[in-house]
């Protein structure tokens, strides 16, 4: 788990198209077990996004200022080759309920097939997060709803403003 310079690093990786409070409850508590986290901001080719890569690693920054140990980063590829060239083999996500266990255990197991280093730690979420999602924020969001309860207050404004450009496309 130990990088060359015997640095505990994790890489919390996902769409966060955008960042939720589910998410930076993960990250916050992740950051607690490790020196340094990465949440990279990396592409799910089953996903059309609404964000762009940048857009949700500026919103992602923008959040975790606060807590010193955690770097934002964009990646384009496949996960385990970022896990390689930064010197990580942790990777942190969150689990919300048995509806994603499926997915994310196939994931964990594919990325130690073709990354023997790679080990995935799964959080569980905070049972007042279960309900929340990206995608229902989405939702809420482009028929104009509150979603002040379910993001970060750093990010409201962009997510309403898209989310309205979006509806007038
Ligand atoms: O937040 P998500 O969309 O559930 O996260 C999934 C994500 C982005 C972590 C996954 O799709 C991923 O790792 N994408 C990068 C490409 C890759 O490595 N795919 C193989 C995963 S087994």
């Amino acid at each position: 788990m130990k990088g060359a310079m015997g640095l505990r690093r994790a890489v919390c990786p996902g769409s966060f198209d955008p960042i939720t409070h589910g998410h930076l409850d993960i990250i916050r508590r992740a950051a607690g077990l490790f020196d340094e986290l990465i949440v990279l901001v990396i592409q799910n080719k089953d996903k059309k996004c609404m964000f762009s890569l940048e857009e949700r690693a500026d919103m992602i920054q923008r959040v975790v200022k606060d807590i010193p140990n955690v770097k934002v980063d964009v990646g384009d590829g496949l996960l385990v080759d970022y896990l390689r060239e930064h010197d990580a083999s942790v990777i942190v996500k969150g689990l919300r309920a048995m509806s994603d266990f499926e997915y994310e255990f196939q994931m964990a197991l594919t990325n130690r097939q073709l990354y023997e280093k790679a080990e995935t730690v799964f959080l569980t979420t905070s049972i007042e997060r279960m309900y929340l999602s990206s995608s229902i924020v989405k939702q809420i969001a482009s028929f104009g709803g509150d979603i002040s309860t379910l993001v970060p207050a750093e990010i409201i404004d962009e997510v309403m403003e898209k989310a309205e450009k979006e509806n007038e496309k």
